[in-house]
């Protein structure tokens, strides 16, 4: 799944096609394809710094950008959804990361002109103008940064008409909702952000970032924590959603994961929070990591067209596995590699091919990442919209970067697995250029995590360091990484 199939869908199906069975759609999300970058980036970079550049210039000159957009017209919808223009600067730091190309920070795109969404209406679908006015990459996620600085009520970032869960559109849309997930995918755009700007020698704004994470911090551990897990969000007069005292929507895996993810929670409640997902959303007997749950039904609330879908369908508390994906990724990074690889199983569509029961229940491909997992009867197992999400793309991050611990950073290979306790070997190859490195990892403590031993062709490598200096000279490096506890 992680050499083929993932990065198939992601590149093939998500990238190229933009669209399957389920939505023949063919347009680019604004969130969606840049989220696919994070993880085509090691493997082709070119195709990434050419979609960033691309995304960049479906910014309106307001800072917000098109939800999706249509080639070759550019036709598409403006939304006050408030998430998309963020993953612009979280995409683009993590490019840089990989690539050390600076370079593309120079570039300059054109903004988009055209009508504002008019008053009492969620979005406008119009062609819009392409602007005289270019500016930088930097100066466009400058630009997105700075329209998600206003905060509500509780200090937290407006929820406007949905955050990444499209069908919560109406949790915010009175101007006045706050989201506890935004708040925590905020926090980690500006951080990443802000020693780009550092750099850069704007360090003004990279001030103005940091000092408005902190705040943000402050207000998220002040005002989002629940007593167990986080909360997901309020609604325009003040409700919480995603509370223990909410009898639809208790708990959201999407506010406990990213509280890891940004890497800003408080540590012993990320702990806590985690632990709540497990209680509350992980469903081992039938291999599902629920969004959140109960799903919504009969309450009388109205968070959106989330509501439409049946309980257990789709967004409304089904398994929507690319949020799932985070789940993984929030254990292996809280070190628990048993956690994280015991989940990955749960989604790995091979776990649910492969028995006969397993294919009947499932319904869809065995080798294909699915956007859900319905879980309520009777439809309790069976797959949908298969090939057609992020899902794909995160679950390869989640295997490849976060469990086995393989990341590429300019001239370093970044080796710091976060494996189950019970793995005793593990191998990767890996072709960079004209070299080819083979690396071979052992476990002889059973341990999750730690390097005790690190060498590259038979000399040592400082272990704190985790990475190794790749060349591209045609030959064939040998890696061996000893797992065990004896380092920080
Ligand atoms: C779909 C959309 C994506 C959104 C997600 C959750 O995958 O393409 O943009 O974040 O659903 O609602």
């Amino acid at each position: 799944m992680l050499n083929y199939w993932f990065l198939y869908q992601t590149k093939v199906c998500r990238f190229m096609a933009r669209s399957a069975f389920y939505q023949a759609g063919g347009a680019y999300g604004f969130r969606d394809q840049l989220q696919d970058c994070l993880a085509l980036v090691m493997i082709d970079p070119a195709l990434v710094r050419t979609h960033i550049i691309r995304a960049s210039g479906r910014q309106f000159r307001e800072g917000d950008v098109q939800h999706w957009w249509h080639p070759p017209t550019g036709r598409g919808v403006r939304t006050r959804i408030s998430d998309d223009l963020l993953w612009l600067p979280y995409v683009l730091s993590h490019y840089l990361t990989v690539t050390e190309d600076t370079g593309i920070l120079d570039e300059q795109t054109p903004f988009l002109e055209g009508e504002a969404v008019p008053a009492g209406h969620e979005d406008a679908y119009f062609e819009p103008v392409v602007s005289a006015e270019t500016a930088s990459l930097f100066e466009h996620c400058a630009r997105a940064l700075d329209l998600r600085l206003a905060t509500g009520g509780h200090g937290l970032p407006l929820m406007g008409t949905g955050d990444w869960n499209d069908g919560m559109n109406r949790v915010g849309d009175k101007g006045q909702g706050e989201s506890v997930w935004l708040g925590w995918f905020l926090h980690a755009a500006l951080s990443r952000f802000a020693p780009v700007a550092a750099e850069r020698g704007e360090g003004e704004r990279a001030e103005k970032w940091r000092a408005h994470a902190h705040r943000l911090l402050e207000a998220l551990e002040m005002e989002a924590w629940d007593g167990t897990w986080y909360r997901r969000a309020y609604y325009d007069d003040g409700t919480p959603l995603g509370s223990a005292g909410n009898s639809e929507c208790r708990i959201d895996s999407i506010a406990q994961s990213w509280a890891v993810i940004s890497g800003a929670a408080n540590h012993e409640r990320a702990v806590r929070a985690m632990k709540a997902v497990e209680e509350y959303l992980v469903r081992p007997g039938e291999d599902q990591i629920l969004l959140f749950t109960p799903p919504f039904d009969k309450s009388p609330r109205d968070p959106g067209y989330i509501k439409g879908y049946l309980p257990g369908i789709r967004e409304n508390g089904g398994q929507y596995t690319h949020a799932a994906a985070w789940c993984v990724i929030a254990f292996a990074m809280l070190n628990n590699g048993d956690k994280a690889h015991e989940l990955f199983t749960m989604l790995n569509p091979l776990t649910h091919g492969s028995t006969r029961s397993g294919v009947h229940r499932f319904r869809v491909e065995p080798y294909v990442a699915v956007a859900d997992v319905y879980s309520e009867p009777p439809h309790t197992g069976r797959g949908g919209w298969s090939w057609y999400t992020g899902s794909a793309g995160w679950l390869y991050q989640a295997g490849i970067e976060h469990i086995l611990g393989f990341a590429v950073q300019g001239t370093y290979l970044r080796l710091d697995p976060c494996i189950p306790s019970a793995w005793r070997v593990f191998d990767i190859t890996y072709r960079h250029g004209t070299a080819r490195y083979e690396i071979a990892v052992t476990n002889p403590n059973g341990v999750m995590r730690g390097i005790a031993g690190l060498e590259l062709d038979g000399e040592p490598l400082p272990v704190a360091e985790k990475r190794v200096p790749l060349q591209d000279d045609g030959r064939k490096h040998v890696v061996r990484l000893i797992m065990g506890s004896a380092v920080a």
